[in-house]
This record gives C-alpha cells, structure tokens and sequence, in this order.
C-alpha cells in the first residue's frame, strides 16, 4: 500500500463559507492536525493545532483579534505560529511555537501549503473553476474514505471502470473499457482526453435516452490528487470533423464541468470534495441537483469498490499487480509522484533554490 505524501503541493481542506469570521474549522492533512480561522480583516490563518504546551488541540481555543490562545493552561498564539503570551512568565522562550501553514482562499476553494511556510509557491495552485463561475451552474459534495488517497487517483485516471462499477449511474457505455483515451504527460500531471462516437446522451443529461451525439471528454489530473474535467455532447459526426482532436470553437448539445479534488486524511483515510454542473448556456439549476445526485449514487459506488481494495491490500501490502493498458495514465502520474516525493527527500538538506530546481526536472518540466 502507498503512503507518498507530497508536502510541496496546495491541498484543498475546505470550502471557504465553511469558515465564518469567529469560527475555528480544524482539519487533518497528512497526519497533521490544522486549525484554520479569520483575522480581524477575514484573511485565514491556519496553524497546526496542537499547542506547544502540552498538546491540547487549539480548535478548541479562543480567537482573540488576530491570535489564537490555547484554552487550556492559557498560551497565545500569533499568526505566525509563535507564542506571544504565557500567562504568570514573562519570558517566552524562542521554540515556543506551533507550526504556520500558508493558506490560498480562491473561487470559494481553500488550500493549504504542506511544506514550510518560506516555499509556498501560489503558481502552484490548481487551476479549479470558481463556484460562482458564470460559465456554470456549479453543486459541489464531499466524501471521506477509509483508504489510501492514491487509490483514488489511480480510480481517476482510468475510466475504464466506468463500464463496471458505474454499470447503472455513469457507465452507459462499454467503450469506456475497450477504448483507450488519448494520454499527454503535463507538468504535474496527465491529460486524458477521448472521444466515445454515436453514444446515448449521457446519464447527467434530462435528455438522456432521447438522441445521440458524439461524446466528448477532456481532463488533466494533477499532483497531488486534482481533477480538472470538462465534457460535451456534440452532433454525431463532430469527432471525425475534428480528426478526433478537441472540438475547439465547436457549439455543443450540452456541456459540463468538474473539479475533483483529494487530500490524505492520514495514510489509511482520505478526504473527496468535489463540484460538477452544467454549461450556463445549456443547463439549468434542475440538471445541476439531478447530475449532483448522480455523482454521489456514482461516487459512493466507486467508495465501496476502493474501500473494498484498500481490505485486500492490507492483507498483503506487497502484493504484486499486474499492469493492462488500461493503466498507462494512472501510471504517468505515479511516476512522477514518485519523483516528486524523491527529490523532496534529497533536498532535505539541499537549499531551496536547488531544491525547487531538482523538483521541476523530476516533474519532467
Ligand atoms: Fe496549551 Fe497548556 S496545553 S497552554
């Protein structure tokens, strides 16, 4: 079983209405305890939440302007990490601190930056649609698992299970296993495109089982867990017009649009957040609340099978697999996680311009 956690990457741990000013939201990312909360300007904060005293969990503190204090032997926190009051002692030693993580709010996402403050680098944030995007009618989800994250990057990256696990929500058509996608290496990631030609509309349509189209579907998954896809239904036809490539400029029937993205919770759980919904131009509120509840008829589907895996793997965690085609992106993606998690081990004690070099060649930049 793998337990490769990437520390330089922005993680999504939240929806940014889930943190009010006042409230104090805490999370788990890769084995560490993180409390987020707003200053007194509504900017986050997010600090390990774990007090520096004796570890009582700062979540459960008090928020006192822009710091936290520990309610517990009364500790105070600032936002950046270090301990600003210690009631009854006027010294407070220099290693009284918790750990301050940098925090990105956009388009209604939060992330977290795993690795030391000094590193965040905000070109890294995953590219996901706004919540609010004008472009479409967005319903979003969550949920948590009890295995291994990469489990669920690998169900990601090869849709070839979609003719079996989904066989009643999303698989509507067998050519999802016998058909292999276009695959092109990215940065940090993969592309997967394919066609599926003369198909049923798909299931998320209110028009399915009413016409045919040519399918469609396009989607980069990036480190450390980031799905980014969009989708169409085009007048049959249009694949051969487009020699098979992306329809550029090309209306559709209907369209949509997802952004997936997974954190390890810890080695054996993960969290899943999710949006989806249709184009603006050709849905409407109702088709985003039916393909809401599809996914998660879909979602929780794929849930039990990797939940089910996750069993069997821990019965022997050096089990060996045997690789099909099916596998060759989920298999890009581990490489270069693997790379990534590599170079991040050599630079521990390399300088950060080294390291951050040392990185991009391992991603294949
Ligand atoms: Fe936080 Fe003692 S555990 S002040």
């Amino acid at each position: 079983m793998d337990n490769i956690f990437i520390k330089r990457a922005w993680y999504m741990v939240a929806w940014a209405d889930e943190i009010a000013a006042g409230d104090k939201h805490k999370v788990m990312v890769m084995n560490a305890p993180i409390v987020l909360y707003r200053d007194t300007k509504g900017a986050l904060i997010a600090l390990e939440d774990r007090c520096c005293h004796r570890a009582a969990p700062l979540s459960i503190g008090r928020i006192e302007g822009d710091d936290l204090r520990c309610m517990y032997h009364g500790l105070k926190f600032g936002r950046d990490g270090r301990c600003v009051e210690i009631p009854g002692q006027a010294k407070i030693p220099p290693h009284a601190c918790v750990k301050s993580y940098a925090v990105q709010e956009t388009g209604g996402w939060v992330f977290v930056w795993m690795d030391e403050f000094a590193t965040a680098d905000p070109a890294l944030i995953p590219p996901v649609e706004a919540l609010d995007s004008p472009d479409w009618i967005f319903r979003r989800g969550h949920l948590d698992y009890d295995a291994n994250y990469m489990l669920i990057n690998d169900n990601l990256l090869d849709f070839s299970h979609l003719a079996y696990v989904h066989e009643n929500t999303f698989g509507d058509s067998p050519l999802y296993a016998q058909q292999r996608p276009e695959i092109t290496k990215l940065d940090r990631g993969v592309r997967v495109s394919r066609w599926l030609r003369n198909q049923p509309l798909p299931p998320s349509s209110m028009k399915a089982g009413t016409g045919r189209a040519d399918r469609w579907m396009s989607y980069d998954f990036l480190v450390p867990g980031v799905l980014l896809m969009k989708s169409g239904a085009y007048d049959v036809g249009t694949a051969e017009r487009c020699n098979d490539g992306p329809p550029d400029g090309i209306d559709a029937i209907e369209s949509s649009c997802t952004c997936q993205l997974i954190h390890p919770i810890t080695e054996t759980t993960a969290r899943y957040f999710f949006i989806n919904g249709p184009a603006t131009s050709t849905g409407t509120s109702e088709q985003a609340e039916h393909a809401l509840r599809l996914t998660y008829a879909a979602f929780r589907e794929d849930k039990e099978m990797i939940e089910a895996q996750s069993s069997t793997l821990t019965l022997d965690p050096y089990v060996k697999m045997v690789p099909v085609s099916a596998d060759a992106a989920l298999s890009i993606f581990r490489w270069k996680m693997n790379a990534l998690m590599k170079v991040e081990c050599d630079a521990l004690d390399a300088p950060l311009g080294a390291a951050k070099a040392d990185s991009k060649r391992a991603a294949g930049v």
